[in-house]
């Protein structure tokens, strides 16, 4: 019998995608050819807004700005966990102006925000898991940020190592599913061969309950999700987990961000996690 699950209610901070297209390659997902329908990728990005609202989480907004397509990944800008920011800096050069935005608006809103030293892309390769910070490291977040993630923080900082390209930041290739405060107990979603063996072999000892993808569902942006702790909000292309998911007695809210894959991303992406 899957056990009943509990959400809590989350801020989230998103990026209207305005001015979201694909203009530069920056990852195997990306290609000028395959042009953005802009107005579906509006009404898609609209549907998951509602669907968060819809399930109480607050959203907050950053002003969309023109010439950053990618700024829609919202993921990307910041790790906060405790009220305490951790800004990015970005591989890309095309990405860089978008640390000052998100910065701006967090400073706006009472934050002081740390300015990583190295390489980093904020959730995009740092997912807080009960009594650790998971990093991932093998494109963009580079591993001496993980030391700086560790020592500002003070939360003890798993380096993972990825190795695939098509799973390029480690919120493509794995999400948390629960956490309990009290404890510091999580579990996870992951795919395990976007991971060097090293890594794997972490995760398998860290996570023994652990939700085992799939390549097509990894590959259908499925472990880029949102768990709230009881409803998971995941791509409806990725079956095979949604059918494990409901097994384990979480509730998955499919919604299709199939214009965003085209940019490399999805639903957590454009989600950032602002946590009090
Ligand atoms: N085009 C963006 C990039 O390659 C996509 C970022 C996706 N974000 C994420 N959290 N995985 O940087």
């Amino acid at each position: 019998m899957p056990t009943s699950r509990e959400s809590r209610p989350r801020r989230y901070l998103v990026c209207e995608p305005r001015h979201f297209e694909v203009r530069y390659a920056i990852n195997p997902w990306m290609r000028a050819e395959a042009p953005v329908d802009a107005a579906l990728a509006g009404q898609q990005w609209e549907t998951l807004m509602r669907a968060y609202r819809a399930h109480g989480h607050t959203v907050e907004h950053v002003p969309p700005v023109a010439g950053l397509p990618d700024m829609v990944f919202a993921a990307n800008s910041a790790l906060v966990v405790g009220g305490r920011v951790f800004g990015s800096s970005f591989h890309a050069p095309q990405r860089r102006p978008e640390s000052t935005e998100y910065e701006t608006w967090f400073k706006t809103a009472g934050y002081d925000v740390y300015r990583p030293e190295s390489l980093c892309e904020g959730e995009g390769d740092l997912v807080p898991a009960g009594r650790y910070i998971l990093a991932g490291t093998g494109f963009r977040t580079a591993r001496a940020a993980h030391d700086e993630v560790q020592e500002f923080f003070g939360v003890p900082t798993i380096g993972l190592q990825l190795v695939d390209p098509y799973f390029y930041h480690l919120d493509t290739a794995l999400f948390v599913l629960e956490e309990d405060a009290e404890t510091g107990e999580a579990n996870v979603a992951y795919y395990p061969e976007a991971f060097s063996s090293g890594s794997r072999e972490v995760l398998r000892r860290l996570f023994p309950q652990a939700v085992i993808a799939t390549r097509d569902d990894a590959m259908a942006f499925g472990l880029n999700s949102v768990s709230d702790g009881r409803q998971v909000f995941i791509a409806p292309q990725a079956t095979g987990l949604i059918d494990q998911l409901t097994a384990r007695g979480y509730v998955p809210v499919p919604v299709d961000l199939s214009e965003f894959r085209k940019a490399g991303g999805g639903i957590k992406c454009c989600t950032q996690e602002i946590r009090s």
